[in-house]
């Protein structure tokens, strides 16, 4: 996607509210699904960063876990609200700002997910930090997004190289955190309308030890 003039909130809500069908797709993200499946992933609880119109949290919230999700697009959030009741699941859902969203002092969840928050690097490192600093002991956080390999590639994902990933920036962000899986590479997406076709994207999981 390309980025066009506005704010954050307002770009997503245009593009959320032209959309006949779930731009991102209603099944959750594989990453998410396959981290979820993993032996040592125990979460009670999770949260969901930049969960647009909210395919991960609703999924998650259907398997049992408690789980709030946070996205800046009204529109989204709305959507989200409206998919929620179609599973007949429940998720706190907050419409806010990651540029100066924080948890409350104190909270923590099992689980942090970042799927596709492709904000400027400024943007992406500080939900970073939020993500790792609201983790639980043994909590994780897991990551998926287009990597700095995907610039250029106007099709799918955003142009701009300041708002790709990479593995190296992802490491930094996280200082305090053990790194379970950090891997970029090609692949070929599934993900709703928005997110067909080959992409250069990393996943990257981690966890809080202490
Ligand atoms: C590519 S979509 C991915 C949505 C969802 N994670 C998924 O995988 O279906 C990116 C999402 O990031 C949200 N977003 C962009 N900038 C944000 C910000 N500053 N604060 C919170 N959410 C933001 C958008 O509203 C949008 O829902």
């Amino acid at each position: 996607m390309t980025q066009g003039e506005g704010s954050s909130a307002e770009r997503w809500d245009k593009r959320y509210r032209a959309a006949v069908e779930a731009p991102f797709g209603e099944a959750p993200n594989e990453y998410l699904r396959m981290i979820s499946a993993r032996s040592g992933f125990a979460a009670e609880t999770a949260l969901c960063l930049a969960d647009g119109d909210g395919r991960n949290g609703a999924w998650l919230a259907g398997q049992g876990l408690k789980v709030t999700a946070v996205d800046v697009s009204a529109v989204a959030t709305e959507r989200a609200e409206a998919f929620d009741r179609r599973r007949g699941v429940t998720v706190e859902r907050i419409t806010a700002d990651l540029a100066d969203w924080s948890p409350e002092p104190g909270q923590s969840w099992d689980a942090v997910f970042v799927i596709y928050l492709q904000g400027t690097t400024a943007l992406r490192l500080r939900a970073l930090r939020v993500a790792a600093a609201a983790l639980a002991p043994g909590g994780w956080l897991v990551v998926e997004g287009f990597a700095k390999a995907q610039a250029g590639c106007p099709d799918i994902g955003p142009n701009d190289a300041d708002r790709l990933y990479d593995l190296e920036e992802l490491r930094a962000a996280v200082p305090g955190l053990e790194v379970i899986e950090a891997w970029a590479g090609r692949l070929q997406l599934d993900e709703g309308p928005r997110h067909r076709g080959e992409a250069e994207v990393v996943r990257f999981a981690a966890r809080r030890l202490e």
